[in-house]
């Protein structure tokens, strides 16, 4: 299969692709935006959300790591907040749909423990509950589904955080990984040819396989991210390791034959160590007859360098649910299990 437009649009008849086609312009929409916050003085910042919607505080908590003006800055993928939350703790409390029982659950407890608090949804219980006690809620934009929403997520709980008096990211940094997704856009598109579009062709390398994904600190939260849009565009199970840690474990599992496993090697910025390591990383995955593909990341700031891996990545999965002749944007099993959870 080349992967044609046309091929896309036979299996994503929800038309998932025109999403990510316009994320360039959906994370233009949220620079528009009028937030009314003001400035907080805390002393921790706590990020709570569920899958698509929590995949923003993995990469904020990836950028916040070498920033000075950030207080330490918590991912809360669950019903409680930790027993450091506290009046000094900044809780962002993020469901795209504003339906989410977990997130309202965390809500609810930072509400109790008078925490500041902003919340972020496109509607839903979330929006009602932030009205109802006066909390300022930032309305996400519409999107098909969570996960391709997300530079209305990202980007919007980065503005805000500006305006709470936190700065992540510079404005430039945020213009450029504009344009970045916009060049992109040319080249892993829908409309460009599988020789020309790296998207297409890490899709193809990774049909029929369990792809096994290694990449430094710096992009776990991304790649987590590809890991769950595989498991819900494509519908496949993957696994996500992390550098130098894998080197210390996952390495010796490369070992025997592993003839459906396919690692994609994820480099960053130059560091000879960790180089060192990817390259004899690269050598036991051969010698255990698999293979590998690498993706090499160098932009100018870390930002730009996640939004371009996040765009690339995400297209990916994208592709790699349509060769499966696989519908993207239903997640049956999830919309199951939340009925089930609705019934008690
Ligand atoms: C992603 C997706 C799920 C949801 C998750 C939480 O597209 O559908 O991962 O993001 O179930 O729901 P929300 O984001 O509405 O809080």
């Amino acid at each position: 299969m080349r992967l044609t437009k046309q091929e896309v649009e036979q299996v994503d008849r929800e038309g998932l692709y025109k999403d990510y086609e316009a994320w360039p312009e959906q994370a233009e929409s949220t620079l528009k935006s009028k937030l009314d916050l003001k400035e907080v003085d805390v002393s921790k910042i706590i990020y709570c959300g569920m899958g698509g919607s929590g995949c923003a505080g993995d990469i904020l908590q990836d950028l916040s790591y070498t920033r000075t003006n950030i207080p330490p800055f918590y991912v809360v993928k669950g019903y409680h907040l930790p027993s450091y939350a506290d009046k000094s703790t900044l809780v962002l409390a993020v469901s795209y749909s504003g339906q989410t029982e977990e997130t309202l659950s965390t809500l609810k407890e930072a509400l109790d423990r008078r925490c500041p608090i902003v919340g972020f949804s496109s509607g839903g219980e979330l929006a009602r509950i932030c009205a109802e006690k006066g909390i300022p809620h930032v309305k996400l934009g519409a999107a098909l589904t969570p996960r391709s929403a997300l530079p209305h997520i990202l980007y919007s709980t980065l503005i805000a955080l500006e305006r709470l008096g936190y700065q992540v990211v510079s404005p430039d940094e945020i213009v450029n990984s504009i344009t970045i997704m916009r060049k992109m856009r040319e080249s892993i598109g829908v409309e460009s040819s599988l020789k020309d579009n790296e998207a297409k062709q890490i899709a193809q390398h990774l049909l029929n396989t369990t792809p096994i994904i290694y990449g430094p600190q710096e992009f776990k939260g991304v790649l987590i991210r590809f890991k769950n849009s595989l498991n819900e565009n494509a519908k496949v199970h993957a696994l996500v390791e992390i550098l130098p840690e894998a080197c210390h474990n996952d390495i010796e599992a490369w070992h025997q034959n592993l003839p459906n496993h396919r690692a994609i090697l994820v480099l960053g910025k130059y560091d000879r160590r960790l180089k060192k390591r990817f390259d004899t990383l690269a050598e036991l995955i051969e010698r255990a007859g698999s293979e590998y593909r690498s993706i090499y990341i160098r932009e100018p700031s870390p930002f730009e360098s996640m939004i371009k891996l996040l765009y690339l990545l995400e297209y990916t999965t994208l592709y790699l649910a349509v060769l499966r002749g696989v519908p993207p944007a239903p997640t049956p099993n999830i919309a199951l299990l939340k009925k089930r959870l609705s019934e008690d």
